[in-house]
């Protein structure tokens, strides 16, 4: 059974007709989008702010149409994917890269839903490397300063060079032993000069859309 697939087409029934949509980033929300595609075709008016180059162009290709944030007041509605989960419903994200511009979006949503496969679902963050993105200028020294927050870190890299995400930054992969208090180290990473953001997402989402143990869908609510 294609759990993404399930997941993330579930999230596509949370959008209604003349809304504003976040457009997350990754293989389980491209479900949604080929969902809201199908929607669109049939008449559903949304409009979609998308958190990537990748995800612009496939919901251009379904015709999703498409806003900026000088067009809108809110977003209704985001839905994104996410690398882990864990109970009380905090987040890693940014396995993909595109950790800045889907904050940016999450925050703006008046209900952020993440559509996650029941094997991203933890007790506690931090197996999953933490991504940091970064500024390519002083990227050693960044690096350094994450260290000391108890960081091993890893530049991201793509055919030998380092990767670039869509807003032309670095991406450093950080393992933290200790994650007890992601909403402290949310903070402290991005006190660091050279830190335009992290992939905790610390007391953002609002539902999460999971398989449970028995192969049924699960909708958990933030408390
Ligand atoms: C993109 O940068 C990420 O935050 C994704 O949302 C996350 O990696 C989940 O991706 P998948 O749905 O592909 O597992």
């Amino acid at each position: 059974m294609n759990e993404k697939k399930q997941v993330g087409e579930k999230a596509a029934d949370f959008v209604k007709d003349g809304m504003v949509v976040g457009l997350g980033t990754g293989s389980t929300v491209y479900y949604t989008l080929l969902k809201l595609g199908t929607f669109v075709q049939q008449g559903l008016s949304i409009r979609g702010i998308p958190s990537s180059i990748q995800t612009e162009k496939l919901a251009l290709e379904l015709g999703i149409p498409l806003v900026s944030f000088d067009e809108i007041e809110q977003i209704d509605v985001a839905i994104d994917g996410a690398d882990e989960v864990s109970s009380d419903l905090n987040l890693i994200k940014g396995g993909g890269g595109a950790l800045l511009r889907e904050k940016i979006i999450a925050k703006a949503a008046k209900t952020f839903i993440v559509a996650a496969d029941s094997k991203k679902m933890v007790n506690q963050l931090g197996s999953f490397p933490l991504p940091v993105e970064v500024l390519p200028f002083g990227v050693e020294m960044t690096s350094k300063y994450i260290q000391e927050l108890g960081g091993s870190t890893k530049l991201r890299q793509k055919d030998g060079i380092p990767y670039l995400t869509d807003n032309g930054h670095y991406i450093v992969d950080c393992s933290f032993q200790d994650l007890t208090h992601p909403e402290v180290l949310e903070k402290d990473l991005n006190l660091i000069p050279g830190v335009i953001d992290n992939g905790l997402f610390v007391g953002m989402a609002d539902i999460v859309i999971t398989m449970n143990a028995n192969q049924q869908i699960d909708i958990n609510l933030r408390k």
